[in-house]
């Protein structure tokens, strides 16, 4: 349920480490957009959506745990790219258990098909869905679908 109710829903968009070097990454996984461009489509997206977005991107564990635990009961839900925390960051996994929003997970690549490494999320099973592959557009579909369940979760409540 929206923390405020009648108000509008509240989605975090949080980017991990490097993300703020897109545009510099190997377009072949990462497209060619820098994080400002996909931050601009995230905007757009929102506004479609009719949902409010606060976005941020850390390089460090320490400051997407402390967002997590600071928006959990600000947020409606967070749509987080955990980028390289995703395949051995347990913190990162018990923050997102016990903040009890639903968080959908997202990477741009498909981690499936490239170093065996990436093909393990440690992020994913306290996550109600992953997006992979899709360049940006795995951020765009995540938030549907997180905007989708937020709607149905209104709801039945
Ligand atoms: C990523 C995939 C990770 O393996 C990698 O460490 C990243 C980005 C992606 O969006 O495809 O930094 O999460």
């Amino acid at each position: 349920m929206s923390h405020q109710s009648n108000d509008i829903l509240k989605i975090l968009i949080l980017h991990g480490p490097n993300l703020d070097m897109l545009g510099s990454r190997d377009p072949k996984f990462y497209g060619r957009l820098t994080l400002d461009k996909l931050n601009k489509k995230i905007r757009e997206k929102a506004k479609k959506l009719n949902v409010s977005v606060k976005i941020h991107q850390f390089n460090s564990e320490e400051k997407i745990i402390k967002t997590l635990h600071r928006q959990r009961k600000i947020c409606d839900g967070v749509v987080i790219n955990p980028a390289a925390f995703t395949h051995y960051s347990y913190a990162i996994r018990d923050a997102i258990e016990l903040i009890k929003i639903p968080v959908v997970e997202v990477h741009l690549s498909n981690i499936y098909e490239r170093e065996d490494f990436r093909e393990i999320s440690v992020t994913k099973d306290v996550c109600i869905h992953q997006i992979y592959g899709k360049k940006e557009n795995s951020y765009l579909e995540g938030m549907e679908y997180l905007v989708n369940y937020l709607l149905k979760e209104n709801k039945n409540n």
